[in-house]
């Protein structure tokens, strides 16, 4: 029982509140001062470890992504792929036997904006798991909408950059925005999903999940097969309207976070079937698009969906920010039998998430729980800011750390099964991929669209199209025009309205996206 200085007894507590030292600390109200009117000395241990910490508590948040929820759950294998077996296209162990299980932990996000923004915007979704499994943690970093704005990572700066708010004013401008897009084709099918319902999921269980770049499985033979990732939530998918996401922000910012955290904490578990696409390895050009360009989707008549285990989440995090906030996922995180493929986003990411980890959490931010593999790990790998530990197993030589050694140091442990190693020749150039066809998919799902969702994109887009220049507005008619002519119409028209009504008024409107 703690005696405080006022004389009250905190009956509640059996703690006794220390300082990082492990010292009791005596008086938590009052600073040390001269009289009680201070001057303040600066041996003040206590005063001084409690505020400078304070002043160090926050890290730099994701440079995209930043707002995000999490939860810890299992994944069970089904033991095959679709009803075949799924060792003659990979060895990964976590899907080999029925009813195998990996623990996960997963991360939601939205994109743009920063840590506490609200969970209502039009933003893609982010879908983010960590499996640890036996051979060391893979990374399935995926969004929810299956296709992204551009195919080649250079362009990613540029794109986040006109989403995110404007340099001067610090406002999401739609003006900025549909510059850029408008200058870049291949991002008129990411923008047709976005502007529809489908860019507010209603929750976070209640979306889909895709890895949305190509990557690729590899069997005992060291054989590749190029593979697309998806999750299916088996709540359902709902998503919401503008103006549905404008009533829910009006009362709440949180409204995704709460729906699943609350859900796990009543024992509302929520699931999702992870689902692959499957393709030959190859270039494949009777194909009307590159099965490396992540502006496609795979069309699920020719390369249908196969349900290969079902992950639940069953846990929430005890700490947000110690499990959340510094959870760090990667492209480059697989294990054998997941290989990677040419795609050019998804090289430009394997080399993006570990950068920018090792500045926002920092160079061992592998050895933190949430992030630390559950296999071990025993590298020779030393020291730097934060050392936790030191990178060895029971029984290793603790002096060295250096490779070769022959006094017990870890050793290589060469793999009996073949590497998979593709023949790859070419001038190497800058060039865009052949098959851009940017336009034919996005028509095709203009028209899948129901008269609601439709209605939705065209109301969205104009809303958010006549911030731009009347240059800019002509350019993204005439992609919409390309994908499918009544698509073009209908935002033309309605952007022609706006102009009309803006003259009438004489009034000077400025939308923001979200
Ligand atoms: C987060 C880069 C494309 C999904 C991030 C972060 C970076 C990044 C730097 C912050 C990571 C951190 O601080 O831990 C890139 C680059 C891309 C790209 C350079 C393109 C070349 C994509 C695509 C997707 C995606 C196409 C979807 C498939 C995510 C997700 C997160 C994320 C889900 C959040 C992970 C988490 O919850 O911690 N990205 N990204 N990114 N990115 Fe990307």
């Amino acid at each position: 029982m703690i005696e405080a200085k006022d004389g009250k007894q905190n009956e509640n507590s059996n703690q006794t509140l220390t300082t990082r030292q492990g010292h009791p600390v005596t008086n938590n109200q009052n600073q040390r001062t001269v009289g009680s009117r201070g001057p303040a000395t600066l041996e003040n241990y206590h005063f001084l470890e409690k505020i400078s910490h304070f002043d160090r508590e926050r890290i730099p948040e994701r440079v995209v992504h930043a707002r995000g929820a999490g939860a810890h759950g299992v994944f069970k294998a089904y033991g095959k792929v679709g009803d075949e077996s799924i060792s003659q296209y990979t060895r990964a162990k976590l899907f080999q036997s029925k009813g195998k299980e990996t623990p996960v932990f997963v991360r939601f996000s939205t994109v743009i904006h920063s840590g506490h923004s609200p969970e209502t915007l039009r933003d893609p979704r982010g879908f983010a798991v960590k499996f640890y499994t036996e051979d060391g943690n893979w990374d399935l970093v995926g969004n929810n909408l299956k296709v992204f704005f551009i195919r080649d990572a250079i362009k990613f700066p540029d794109v986040i950059h006109s989403l995110r708010p404007d340099p001067v004013t610090n406002r999401q401008d739609g003006g900025r925005i549909f510059d850029f897009m408008s200058n870049t084709p291949e991002s008129v099918h990411m923008l047709t999903f976005l502007f529809s319902p489908w860019g507010i999921p209603a929750n976070y269980r209640q979306m889909q999940g895709s890895g949305v770049n190509t990557y690729k499985w590899v069997n005992d033979k060291g054989e590749g097969t190029l593979i697309k990732y998806h999750w299916e939530p088996i709540q359902g998918v709902r998503n919401l309207t503008q103006p549905e996401a404008e009533a829910i922000q009006g009362k709440n910012f949180n409204h995704a976070t709460e729906d699943l955290y609350d859900a796990i904490e009543r024992g509302d578990f929520p699931q999702w079937e992870l689902r692959v696409q499957m393709m030959t390895d190859g270039e494949h050009p009777e194909l009307d698009f590159d099965p490396l360009d992540d502006t496609k989707i795979w069309p699920e008549d020719q390369f249908p969906m196969m349900a290969v285990g079902l992950m639940t989440l069953n846990r929430n995090p005890e700490n947000y920010f110690a499990e959340v906030e510094q959870a760090a996922f990667g492209t480059g995180v697989l294990v054998d039998g997941l290989d990677f493929s040419d795609d050019k986003m998804l090289v430009g990411r394997t080399f993006s998430y570990s950068d920018t980890q090792r500045y926002r959490v920092g160079p061992n931010y592998l050895q933190l729980p949430i992030n630390s593999p559950r296999a071990s790990v025993a590298t020779n790998q030393r020291d730097g800011q934060m050392t936790y530990r030191v990178d060895t197993v029971p029984g290793q030589n603790p002096h060295v750390n250096y490779e070769p050694s022959s006094m017990n140091g870890p050793a290589e442990a060469p793999r009996d099964l073949p590497d998979h190693s593709p023949h790859i020749e070419g001038r190497l150039q800058r060039a865009s991929i052949e098959r851009t066809n940017n336009f034919k998919q996005v028509g095709e799902q203009y028209r899948a669209f129901e008269d609601r969702e439709r209605d939705d994109l065209i109301n969205n887009l104009v809303a958010n199209i006549s911030a731009a220049t009347e240059e800019v507005q002509a350019r993204m008619v005439e992609l919409f025009t390309q994908c499918d002519a009544d698509y073009g119409r209908r935002v033309d028209e309605g952007l022609k309205a706006v102009r009309e009504n803006r003259k009438k008024t004489e009034g000077k409107r400025e939308v923001q996206m979200a």
